[in-house]
């Protein structure tokens, strides 16, 4: 039987300079077609939490709210997106981020969570942290308290899990890209 780590490394596609030249990106849409790797990823981001109260998974724009939606399911939670600015349409809070070229900001519904609620944060993969830390700021400014924030992949090297955890939020990863 393979193991897990098989199982996701083997559906991850690996496209190299995109979108820049020298960049490796792991693509999980492949992961996503494949039926026994999708909900294998699921199970695995739902299981340290299953029969725990969690009343919100918050996923980050795009691909955090693929995975998020099929946990929130799983969990019968609700379902907060963390948007880039600009798309949603109601009262929100907003932070500015760093991506590798400047600035950019995101944002959530100022009513997507009340205060105290327990809420999970998703996203496919965390690399430098710049945008989950983003996330935890404004999922904090709105008095979130957050268990958890979850990926399938991390890039170790690019330090985001590490930062992550410096500001008190637990990491949980699938499985980790050199
Ligand atoms: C990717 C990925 C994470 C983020 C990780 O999204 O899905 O959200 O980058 O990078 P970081 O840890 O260095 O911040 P991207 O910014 O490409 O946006 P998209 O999902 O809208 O394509
Ligand atoms: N894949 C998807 N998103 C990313 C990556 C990657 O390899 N690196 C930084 N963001």
């Amino acid at each position: 039987k393979s193991t897990l780590e098989d199982t996701l490394l083997a559906a991850i596609r690996t496209i190299p300079d995109y979108p820049k030249p020298g960049i490796l990106f792991r693509d999980i849409t492949t992961l996503l077609g494949n039926a026994r790797a999708f909900r294998r990823a699921v199970d695995e981001l739902v299981h340290p939490y299953a029969g725990q109260k969690v009343d919100k998974i918050a996923g980050i724009e795009a691909r955090g709210f693929i995975l998020g939606g099929a946990v929130a399911h799983q969990l019968s939670a609700g379902f907060v997106p963390i948007r880039k600015k600009g798309k949603l349409p109601h009262e929100t809070v907003r932070v500015a981020y760093s991506l590798e070229y400047g600035l950019d900001e995101m944002e959530m519904h100022k009513d997507g969570v009340a205060p105290g609620e327990k809420v999970i944060l998703i996203d496919d993969l965390i690399a430098t942290g710049g945008t989950a830390e983003a996330a935890v700021k404004l999922l904090r400014q709105i008095g979130a308290d957050i268990i958890a924030a979850c990926f399938v992949i991390d890039l170790p090297d690019l330090g985001g899990r590490a930062k992550l955890e410096a500001l008190g939020v637990p990491v949980h990863v699938l499985i980790d890209f050199e």
